[in-house]
């Protein structure tokens, strides 16, 4: 996977420039504006790692593979032409030079992802390829089980979560954006549902399941704003810099 478009990080030399923050949570708890903007202040890169299976996702769907073949999907992740840009005021998300990061958010493939995230061989390249793009650090990585698995020696570990409730509202918002008006309260309803049931199917898979790390900070975004999530997180750094101004790793 290549790096489209890498963003200035901290000065080199400068231990930031190694530092990796996960952020976990569920669907709707905020990760990814929350992600974006830490990275932004603090000059890092963001990725998104949700986007990658998202893509899976959509080019089986595209290829019309059969959501029960493991296998197939497996190889589809191991050969797939995705990039991901990781500047976070543009993130993009490419497969064979098509754009597709309004195509990976609608609900056919959210309604999908939960199966292809949850086939082992899959999570086995996009891992590979998610730790290549993080490489020597300088990122904000948002997810599952980045600080977990991706990145069990990241220096910040965020588990952010909300109320099922509060999740829909906001994805219902995210979803009018991409496939335009639509009647809210049956919206809502049926996001709430969808949501729960995508917990469900992503708390008790096989395969690194969405738990939260003993040592992450647990941020409830329920009744907090996006700058209050994104201070709370920021007055975090000073204590987990990587130790030293060194050569970067
Ligand atoms: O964050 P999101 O809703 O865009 O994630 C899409 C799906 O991908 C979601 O069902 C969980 C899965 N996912 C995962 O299994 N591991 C990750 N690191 C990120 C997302």
């Amino acid at each position: 996977v290549a790096d489209a478009h890498p963003v200035p990080v901290a000065e080199r030399g400068h231990p930031a420039r190694r530092l990796v923050i996960a952020i976990d949570g569920p669907s709707g708890s905020g990760k990814s504006t929350v992600a974006r903007a830490v990275a932004g202040r603090l000059r890092l890169r963001y990725l998104d790692s949700g986007a990658m299976y998202r893509a899976v996702t959509w080019l089986a769907l595209q290829d019309r593979i059969d959501l029960e073949d493991a296998e197939t999907l497996a190889g589809l992740a191991a050969k797939i032409d995705l990039r991901i840009g990781t500047d976070p005021a543009h993130p993009t998300v490419t497969v064979a030079e098509t754009d597709v990061a309004s195509a990976i958010r609608t609900r056919a493939v959210t309604n999908a992802v939960s199966v292809v995230s949850s086939v082992p061989g899959v999570r086995l390249h996009l891992v590979r390829r998610q730790r290549e793009i993080i490489g020597a650090g300088g990122i904000v990585v948002e997810g599952r089980d980045i600080g977990q698995v991706v990145v069990p020696d990241a220096q910040l570990k965020i588990f952010l979560t909300a109320t099922s409730e509060t999740r829909a509202e906001r994805r219902t918002r995210d979803l009018t954006e991409v496939s335009g008006p639509v009647d809210r309260a049956s919206e809502l309803a049926q996001t709430r549902a969808e949501i729960e049931r995508r917990d469900r199917l992503d708390t008790t898979r096989v395969t690194s399941p969405l738990v939260r790390a003993d040592e992450a900070l647990v941020i409830d975004s329920t009744a907090l704003t996006v700058d209050e999530v994104v201070a709370l997180i920021v007055a975090q750094i000073p204590g987990r810099l990587p130790a030293g101004r060194g050569a970067d790793r």
